[in-house]
């Protein structure tokens, strides 16, 4: 398994009266990208992040962005978080049409395309894609919300997906009820890219410990 394990902290759980020091706080703890989880209320009971809050704190750190959008209709919104300074655009199967078209729009911005599948979603949705994605992101929660249990079952699917990707340069990225307990068996199933919110925030030692010690486990799981 030869893909650099990466840590995506999700800001869901973050203090939102100061964003913006939180996310540099992500940063110097180590992570390699910060996901913004997205959601409108109606492909999720929800609503979070709009475009200008991440272009308020693009300028104030250097990784990574991405945006995991759960909502429904997507394409409206592309463009909006491309020029928000997301680098990575993730959108749910479940809520595309045209997935096939929804994703070559994501790359025509200039961002990296990802696919999320929520857990009912059979892995071999991704079959006739799989040249136009950089990132596959398999649910391990119902998404809407942070705090909930991990879904072990996913793993099978996860181990699916990473065989469906054998040939093809594309991360496996999970999402939900991702911490110590969990990272391990996520990881060896193929996930390289791990999603952790309440997991970090809850580390007593702090964030720059639960960031390492996330990835050592996960490293470990996948040598
Ligand atoms: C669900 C969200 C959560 C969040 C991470 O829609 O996508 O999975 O990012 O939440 P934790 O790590 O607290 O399960």
């Amino acid at each position: 398994m030869s893909r650099p394990v990466e840590i995506a902290p999700s800001v869901l759980p973050a203090d939102y009266s100061k964003l913006g020091a939180e996310c540099v706080a992500l940063q110097d703890a180590g992570v390699d990208r910060i996901q913004w989880d997205v959601m409108d209320g109606v492909f999720v009971p929800n609503l979070t992040f709009g475009p200008d809050v991440i272009a308020s704190i693009r300028p104030h750190v250097d990784v990574v962005f991405e945006a995991h959008l759960m909502v429904v209709e997507p394409d409206r919104l592309l463009h909006r978080y491309v020029e928000a300074g997301c680098g990575i655009v993730i959108v749910h199967a479940e809520a595309c049409t045209h997935l096939h078209r929804t994703l070559a729009h994501i790359a025509e911005l200039g961002a990296t395309p990802g696919v999320a599948l929520n857990p009912h979603t059979p892995a071999n949705v991704i079959s006739h894609v799989r040249d136009l994605l950089g990132m596959v992101l398999v649910m391990t929660v119902n998404p809407g919300f942070g705090g909930q249990a991990y879904i072990g079952t996913m793993e099978p699917k996860i181990a699916e997906v990473a065989s469906l990707l054998e040939g093809f340069d594309c991360d496996i990225e999970v999402d939900g009820g991702i911490g110590p307990d969990t990272v391990a068996g996520a990881a060896a199933a193929g996930a390289n890219v791990l999603v952790s919110g309440s997991a970090l925030y809850r580390d007593p030692a702090g964030l720059e410990h639960a960031v390492t010690d996330l990835r050592q486990r996960a490293e470990a799981a996948r040598a």
